[in-house]
């Protein structure tokens, strides 16, 4: 049976309360993207108002720095802060190891960075988004391609064995062109059994510029669900 829609908000929303408790004085933080991540943007507005809560966000998309700016949180940026205290993020697929597919709001590039720029990566998601394998139930990996490469990268991820599919906008005809300028293609490679080595396949292709494999970086996943919330660990 299908989830009703209010169940699946209520899920997302206890997912980022329990994140958003991470959140410290002093921190500067990375803003994720996503519908899960507007809670977390939410939450945090409540605490600067309620706390006097002294924060700042590097946000990872035009959403996320939209998301920040309506609930009043402080924006920077990498130069300015090079090292982020924590990031928290959404995900489209959460496999046992706690490694994600991302990207189905096109923001995987900004949002590895960000990522990578973090001493921690929390990740919120509702329950649907834990799978057994990567891949399965047919979720593609998006990659951004810069628009010179579309024809090379399609090519050589069909000699990989990946179907890959060029993301069209709604709204505006033609491809999704992401905030970085970028194209982006969903790859399905079914079910995925070693996520590590297809990141490391992917990234010597010319002109993929990001993957929405990502691999080892979250350390902690709050896995919301109507009336509660599953704290997940990375094992290190
Ligand atoms: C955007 C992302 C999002 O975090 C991911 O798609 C999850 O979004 P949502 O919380 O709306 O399900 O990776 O690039």
């Amino acid at each position: 049976m299908k989830p009703r829609s209010e169940e699946v908000e209520k899920a997302k929303r206890n997912a980022a309360l329990e994140a958003v408790k991470h959140v410290e004085n002093g921190f500067v933080i990375g803003l994720g993207s996503g519908s899960t991540v507007a809670y977390v943007a939410e939450e945090i507005g409540k605490r600067i108002k309620a706390e006097r809560l002294q924060v700042k966000a590097v946000p990872t998309s035009y959403q996320s720095l939209t998301l920040a700016v309506r609930n009043g949180i402080p924006t920077t940026s990498l130069e300015e802060n090079p090292t982020l205290d924590l990031t928290i993020d959404g995900a489209d697929q959460i496999d046992e190891n706690l490694n994600l597919i991302k990207g189905m709001g096109g923001a995987l590039t900004r949002e590895k960075i960000v990522a990578a720029a973090s001493k921690t990566l929390i990740i919120v998601a509702d329950w649907r988004k834990k799978v057994k394998i990567l891949g399965e139930n047919g979720q593609p990996v998006p990659v951004e391609v810069l628009p010179f490469a579309l024809s090379l990268v399609i090519n050589k991820i069909n000699m990989l064995g990946g179907k890959p599919v060029l993301r069209e906008c709604s709204g505006k005809v033609g491809p999704v062109v992401t905030d970085n300028g970028n194209f982006i293609i969903d790859v399905d490679f079914g079910p995925i059994k070693n996520p590590a080595e297809l990141e490391k396949t992917l990234k010597t292709i010319p002109g993929i510029v990001e993957t929405g494999l990502f691999v080892g970086m979250a350390d902690v996943v709050y896995l919301g669900r109507p009336n509660k919330v599953e704290k997940l660990k990375r094992k290190k």
